[in-house]
C-alpha cells in the first residue's frame, strides 16, 4: 500500500484530504505541529474510515527534525504539503512569521525529497496568486499579479520555488492545485472548519452569526459592479477538493503527468456574490441571517471564479457538490460543535 505523507494532515483541507486517500487504500503518514488544529481529529478521521493515521506532531521550521522525519521514511510513495499559516489579515501584520512558517518548511520538505528515487509532491496552493485576473473565469495561464498580501505572495514564492526545483531536478513529478474558496464539511459532520477566533472568511462568520456567537455579519461592500453589488467567489466544498489531490496524487504515482511541475484550478467554475452565499445558507438552514451592508474590505478583488477545463480534461477531476450542498453541510457541522 502506498504510503503518503499529508504535512498539515490534521488541519481543515488536511483531514479531508486524508480521508479521501484513505478511502483510496493509501497508507497515510501525517505531520501537523498543531498550531492550529488539535491532535483529537485524529480520532475523528479514525471514526469514519476505521484508520488511524499514522501521527507526528513535528515543527517542519525545525530542518534537523524534518531530515530526521524523511530518514525514517524512505517509503514515502508522495508527500501532500498543507502545513502553512493562511490568515491573510495576520500575515499583513506578521509577514516575517509568513515567510519563515511557509517557505522555510517548503524548503526543508523540498529538499528531503530531492534524496528520494522518486518523489510525487502536490502543493497547496490558492487563486490568490491571480489577484483581480483580467479576464474571467481564469484559467491557469493567466497572469500572476503582484499579490496582495504576504500570505498570497508565499503562495507565489512556493510556486516559484517548486518550479525551479522540479527544473533540475529528474525525479522530482509536482502539482500545484490552486483552490478557490474552500467551504463546507464532512457528510459524517466528525471533521469541518475550526476556525481560531473571529472567522475571517465568510461561511463560519455566516454559521457563527447563524448559532448565535457573532452578533452580526458584516457584508464589507455592496458598491461593487456585480450583479448585486457584492463580491464574487467560487465557493468549493472542502470534500470536492479533497478529492481532487488524490486525482492529482494518483496523477504523478502513475506517470500521467505531461511535465514534471503542472498546476490545475480547482474550483466548482461558478461565482457565486456573497449575498447569494447568504440567500443559498437561509434557504438550506431555513434560519434568516442577521447581516448588515458596511464598506468595503481593502484587499479584496471584486471577483474570482474558474475556468476549470484543464482540471476536468486533464487531470479528470470535477466539482460534484452545490454550494448549498457546502452551506448545509457548513450549518450541521457548526451545529454538531457547537452541541458538545
Ligand atoms: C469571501 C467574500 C469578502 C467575510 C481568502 C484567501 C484565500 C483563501 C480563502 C486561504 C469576500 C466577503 C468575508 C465577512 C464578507 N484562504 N466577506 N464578510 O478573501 O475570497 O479568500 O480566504 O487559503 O487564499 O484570499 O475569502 O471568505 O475572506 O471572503 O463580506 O465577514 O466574502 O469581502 O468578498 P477570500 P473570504
Amino acid at each position: 500500500m502506498a504510503k503518503i505523507l499529508v504535512t498539515g494532515g490534521l488541519g481543515f483541507i488536511g483531514s479531508h484530504t486524508v480521508v479521501e486517500l484513505q478511502n483510496k487504500g493509501f497508507e497515510v503518514v501525517i505531520i501537523d505541529d498543531l498550531s492550529n488544529s488539535s491532535e483529537d481529529i485524529l480520532d475523528r478521521i479514525d471514526a469514519i474510515t476505521g484508520i488511524m493515521p499514522i501521527f507526528e506532531k513535528l515543527d517542519l521550521k525545525d530542518k534537523t527534525k524534518v531530515q530526521g522525519f524523511f530518514k525514517a521514511h524512505q517509503d514515502l510513495q508522495g508527500v501532500i504539503h498543507f502545513a502553512a499559516s493562511k490568515a491573510v489579515g495576520e500575515s499583513v501584520e506578521k509577514p516575517l512569521l509568513y515567510y519563515e512558517n511557509n517557505i522555510n518548511t517548503l524548503v526543508y520538505v523540498l529538499q528531503e525529497l530531492q534524496q528520494l528515487k522518486t518523489a510525487n509532491f502536490i502543493f497547496s496552493s490558492s487563486c490568490t496568486v491571480y489577484g483581480q485576473a483580467d479576464e474571467l473565469p481564469i484559467t491557469e495561464n493567466a497572469p500572476i499579479k503582484k499579490a496582495e498580501s504576504p500570505y498570497g505572495n508565499t503562495k507565489q514564492i512556493g510556486e516559484e520555488i517548486i518550479q525551479d526545483t522540479c527544473y533540475i531536478t529528474e525525479n522530482l513529478n509536482a502539482i500545484a492545485l490552486r483552490y478557490f474558496n474552500p467551504i463546507g464539511a464532512h457528510e459524517s459532520v466528525k471533521i469541518g472548519e475550526l476556525p481560531l477566533g473571529v472567522p475571517q472568511n465568510l461561511v463560519p462568520f455566516i454559521t457563527q452569526t447563524a448559532i448565535g456567537i457573532r452578533e452580526q455579519l458584516s457584508v464589507f461592500g455592496d458598491d461593487y459592479p456585480t450583479s448585486d453589488g457584492t463580491c464574487i467567489r467560487d465557493y468549493i466544498h472542502v470534500v470536492d477538493l479533497a478529492k481532487a489531490h488524490v486525482i492529482a496524487l494518483q496523477r504523478l504515482i502513475e506517470g500521467k503527468n505531461t511535465s514534471n511541475y503542472e498546476t490545475f484550478n480547482v474550483g466548482t467554475g461558478t461565482g457565486s456574490t456573497v449575498l447569494e452565499v447568504i440567500k443559498s445558507f437561509e434557504k438550506m438552514s431555513g434560519q434568516k441571517l442577521n447581516y448588515k451592508i458596511t464598506d468595503r474590505r481593502a484587499g479584496d478583488v471584486i471577483s474570482a471564479y474558474a475556468n476549470t477545463s484543464k482540471a476536468n480534461n486533464e487531470l479528470g477531476w470535477k466539482a460534484e457538490l452545490t454550494l448549498d450542498d457546502g452551506m448545509a453541510s457548513a450549518w450541521k457541522w457548526e451545529q454538531e460543535v457547537r452541541s458538545k
